[in-house]
């Protein structure tokens, strides 16, 4: 506690999305198998969800499976698969009764059809939560991502003049959500592996060496106090910085 009540609230991103990296690491550092390095940061997903809570955050994304993660062993994604549907199944009651509202982006199309039921009845039962939004990224890539947007514009007859920033946002998976202000990513990779790209264009990144299970709300409350300390200039220049 402490510390992060002394950001103002317009200091508190809005918005953090994060790529929740360092998983297979933090098992084979313990001698586990990777699946247990993926249980743990699920439970690491409960305390963070809580924090997001606690300190203000109204939108939170986290990158669960990538497009490119069915190039995984069949059993990790398998195990992917499982989890994300343990999560739906075990924490859905508690989340909806903290006023978090859940959404999904990325295609649901190539989950089971069990899963893809589950996803949706989830997203129904939340829909009118207000306190959190969650989006979990679950077969979703940024690329993909506009090239769905693409053929749908397309179908529906988008013409050339139309497209501007504000159509694209609005048919892109992310509609509803606000761009991320903070992008975190544990375990200290360097890349955007194909997350929100053209949401990012000014987010603000934090990385940490630190892997994903071990990133806890104190290393939570740190990074929203290091964003509340930069300054924004979206291609500006600020006051101080004029001569
Ligand atoms: C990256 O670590 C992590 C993933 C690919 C999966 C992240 C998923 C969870 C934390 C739980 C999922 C939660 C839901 C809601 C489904 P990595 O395995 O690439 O780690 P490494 O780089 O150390 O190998």
């Amino acid at each position: 506690m402490g510390e992060i009540f002394q950001i103002p609230p317009e200091k508190t991103p809005q918005h953090v999305a994060i790529i929740m990296d360092g998983n297979g690491r933090w098992a084979l550092s313990r001698g586990k198998p990777r699946l247990a390095g993926h249980r743990a940061g699920t439970e690491n997903l409960r305390r963070i969800i809580r924090a997001s809570v606690e300190f203000g955050v109204r939108y939170l994304t986290i990158y669960a499976f990538s497009t490119e993660n069915w190039g995984r062993p069949p059993a990790e994604v398998k195990g992917l698969m499982h989890i994300f549907e343990n999560v739906i199944d075990q924490e859905l009651e508690e989340l909806h009764e903290e006023g978090v509202q859940l959404r999904h982006i990325g295609r649901l199309e190539k989950l089971t059809p069990k899963l893809h039921k589950k996803v949706l009845a989830a997203i129904d039962l939340t829909k009118d939560n207000t306190r959190l939004v969650l989006n979990i990224a679950f077969n979703y890539g940024g690329r993909d991502e506009i090239v769905y947007a693409v053929q749908n514009m397309l179908r529906d007859g988008v013409s050339a003049e139309e497209v501007n920033i504000e159509l694209i946002n609005q048919y892109l998976f992310t509609v509803g959500s606000p761009d991320p202000d903070l992008i975190i990513r544990t375990s200290g990779e360097l890349r955007t592996s194909n997350f929100l790209i053209w949401q990012s264009a000014y987010s603000e990144w934090y990385i940490t060496p630190t892997f994903w299970p071990d990133f806890d709300r104190e290393e939570y409350a740190k990074a929203l106090k290091t964003y509340a300390e930069r300054d924004r200039r979206y291609g500006g220049v600020s006051d101080e910085h004029y001569g």
